[in-house]
């Protein structure tokens, strides 16, 4: 009988502004549950930060608030290792070797490099271009077996796997990184702009109501609840009316997720209700389940120094694990020492 290797969970959350709802139910919230199933590392990813231009006397802080929401959700960092990526060197050693494994063809279909760049794709950053063989560096530096992701990563895992599968065959390593698994999905995989359905929840939309904050105030949670765009007609009574209703669907999977409940469910539920009904229940759910979140954030945010203690030892231990995984690519590879 063969034994299931064990799972190795790895992800990561840019230290921007404005963390939102979509962070913490996309993905925060998925890194807690994932802490019962397997060994968990958390980062910081301050490199891929600066793909594009971060106030340098804001990042650190921007760090310090990613970590005090894996905190606040209930990362448990004697269990799980949360650090910083720029204090583990094996991140961007590596990825300059699996730079030069990637392809530029790979490089160009990744639709996010479009998205980001746009009409000035020649005045953005080469860091920005080559942000998913950084990706794949993160995870493939610990071996990770399982990737928790919003929907808008599916693709940067893609080339993960085709990255990790062109090294093991040039240089003739089979199984050296095992390809790792996307975890995908839930109700709230993404979530949506308040306002416009057809955008995702984002940091950089300049209309405040369009998201929920993790730095919001409760009164501030009701508010942008109660202001969500909808449309005329009652709740729907059958799921499949979700896919021409993306507002409906959007607070709908919102619901689900807070609730710990499908979309079928919530559907049945509220079936033929009127939002009058079903936004103030949505913004008690939110004022409870989110509330305490919140305020354990603003908590730890306001302890800097536990939070500086407790990257500094996930950083040791990351370290730990990653660097004898360099050391073996290192001499695969052919480097002298
Ligand atoms: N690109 C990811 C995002 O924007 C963040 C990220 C960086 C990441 N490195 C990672 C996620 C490694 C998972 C694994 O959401």
């Amino acid at each position: 009988m063969t034994t299931k290797p064990p799972m190795r969970v790895f992800s990561g959350v840019q230290p921007t502004a404005n963390l939102h709802l979509g962070n913490y139910l996309g993905a925060i919230k998925r890194f807690v549950e994932l802490q019962n199933s397997g060994e968990c590392i958390y980062c910081v990813v301050d490199l891929h930060a600066i793909t594009v231009p971060q106030d340098p006397k804001m990042l650190a802080a921007q760090t310090r608030e990613v970590a005090a929401a894996y905190l606040a959700a209930g990362v448990d960092p004697a269990r799980s290792i949360m650090f910083v990526q720029s204090c583990v060197s094996a991140h961007a050693e590596l990825a300059w070797i699996l730079n030069c494994v990637a392809r530029m063809g790979w490089l160009e279909r990744m639709t996010q490099f479009k998205d980001k760049a746009g009409k000035n794709a020649e005045r953005s950053s080469v860091g920005l271009f080559n942000y998913p063989v950084l990706m794949a560096a993160d995870i493939l530096a610990y071996r990770a077996t399982h990737v928790p992701v919003g929907e808008d990563q599916k693709q940067h895992l893609e080339l993960s796997r085709d990255i990790a599968t062109r090294f093991n065959a040039d240089f003739k390593v089979e199984g050296f990184f095992p390809l790792p698994e996307p975890i995908i999905g839930g109700p709230a995989a993404r979530v949506m702009n308040l306002q416009d359905g057809s955008k995702k929840m984002s940091k950089s939309e300049p209309a405040d109501n369009s998201r929920i904050n993790l730095t919001d105030s409760k009164d501030d949670l009701v508010r942008k609840i109660k202001k969500a765009k909808t449309d005329t007609l009652a709740m729907p009574s059958h799921i499949d009316e979700l896919k021409s209703r993306p507002e409906v669907d959007n607070l709908i999977g919102i619901y689900a997720a807070l609730a710990g409940q499908t979309k079928e469910q919530v559907v049945t539920e509220f079936s033929g209700a009127g939002f009058g009904l079903f936004k103030p229940r949505l913004a008690e759910l939110a004022v409870e389940t989110l509330g305490p979140v919140m305020d354990k954030m603003m908590r730890y945010m306001n302890d800097p120094a536990q939070i500086d203690a407790i990257l500094r030892d996930g950083a040791v231990r990351a370290h730990a694990i990653a660097q004898p995984i360099l050391a073996q690519t290192k001499e695969a590879v052919g480097f002298w020492g």
